[in-house]
């Protein structure tokens, strides 16, 4: 009789979303649950790391119960377990590690210390049979990120932001707008009825050297713009979302085009296949970025590939995806969580005083 697939628990609590997924090595997702913090965190504005950690605390079992329910699965059908074990806010990451690593120690099965952004990194391979390499744009509220994929465990960092993420980005300046939050949606709205070219607003780093992407400048010029304005009362605010949202699509194209320029010259051989360029994050889901971004990506002849939304924004189905595919490496039990936990040690800083992983 054929063996039955490996299966994993997943669980992610790295930033505002407390998660649990079981998924077979074969690629069957039986469970992908997310308790959302969003409403706790709409009251602050924003993500309060104590108030984070304290949700995820209150909420991890009940999404591993709800995790198990949805797959119709019991504790004793699990095979191994996985968690986030940075980087990220280090609460949370501590309450994900302990809880796997305790399931671990109980059940006498293997466990799994999954670097954030490997799940990110691997996730198009659960969703669409990516081959290897590829490169990955991750763009989300945590992230922004250019990665060269080669394999398991192989990544080169071609680019990240020197300080906010794009989705903060949106998220800052739908603030100051009184758009709310999460800002992204709020901005792709209000933008529907804008003009682009109504406010100029800065391209930072565009047409630089190298992939790196830089935001700080590009809100502090919006807050600007808002307050001659008038404020969020007075200032138009449809031109100014508009006007945002193509400034910020206009980079993350710009610094897209160098990483694929970049990367047919460091993987010639893989010119015959058609390689991929994926988007994942949640700043993805916005039409107008993700039109841009198709452009490019035909252009430059790559096929765009873009996992659905439950895969490619934070999750744990693919906390679970990236330790299958190391299975036979587990970690050890005595694995501390990393707040920072860089993909690819040798990449280059970008300029200036930040380094974000
Ligand atoms: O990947 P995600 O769900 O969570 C992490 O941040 O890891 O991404 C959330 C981010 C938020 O900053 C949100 O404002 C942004 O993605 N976002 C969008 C849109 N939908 C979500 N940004 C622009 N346009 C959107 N439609
Ligand atoms: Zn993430």
């Amino acid at each position: 009789m054929a063996q039955s697939p490996v299966i994993m628990l997943g669980i992610e609590s790295s930033c505002d979303e407390t998660a649990a997924a079981i998924v077979a090595a074969d690629k069957t997702i039986y469970a992908n649950e997310i308790a959302s913090q969003i409403e706790t965190h709409a009251k602050h504005g924003g993500v309060v790391p104590e108030v984070a950690a304290r949700a995820h605390l209150e909420m991890i079992d009940q999404v591993i119960r709800d995790a198990l329910a949805a797959a119709g699965l019991t504790m004793g059908d699990i095979d191994a377990v996985a968690a986030t074990g940075g980087p990220g806010l280090i609460g949370g990451v501590a309450v994900g590690t302990v809880t796997a690593k305790a399931i671990a120690a109980a059940r006498q099965i293997p466990y799994f210390a999954v670097n954030h952004l490997e799940g990110h990194a691997l996730s198009p391979r659960l969703a669409d049979d990516v081959a290897f390499p590829y490169l990955l744009l991750l763009v989300s509220g945590g992230h922004t990120q250019l990665l060269a994929v080669a394999g398991p465990g192989d990544y080169r960092r071609y680019g990240t932001t020197m300080d906010d993420a794009a989705g903060e980005a949106f998220d800052k300046c739908a603030k100051a707008m009184g758009l709310g939050y999460p800002g992204g949606p709020a901005i792709e709205a209000a933008a529907k009825s804008g003009d682009a070219k109504a406010i100029a607003l800065p391209r930072p780093l565009k047409g630089s050297a190298g992939c790196h992407f830089s935001f700080s400048g590009l809100k502090t010029a919006l807050v600007n713009r808002l307050s001659q304005l008038g404020g969020p009362e007075a200032a138009p605010i449809a031109d100014l979302a508009a006007s945002l949202q193509a400034a910020i699509a206009d980079c993350l194209a710009d610094r897209t085009k160098a990483a694929l320029t970049r990367f047919r010259a460091e993987f010639p051989d893989d010119d015959a296949n058609q390689p991929a360029l994926v988007i994942a994050g949640g700043v993805a889901a916005n039409q107008h970025i993700f039109a841009v971004l198709q452009r490019v990506a035909a252009d430059a002849n790559f096929r765009l590939s873009v996992p659905p939304a439950k895969l490619c924004t934070d999750n744990a189905a693919m906390i679970a995806w990236a330790a299958l595919e190391r299975f036979d490496r587990p970690d050890d039990l005595a694995f501390v969580p990393r707040p920072r936990w860089p993909l690819d040690p040798e990449a280059s800083p970008p300029p200036g005083r930040g380094v974000r992983q």
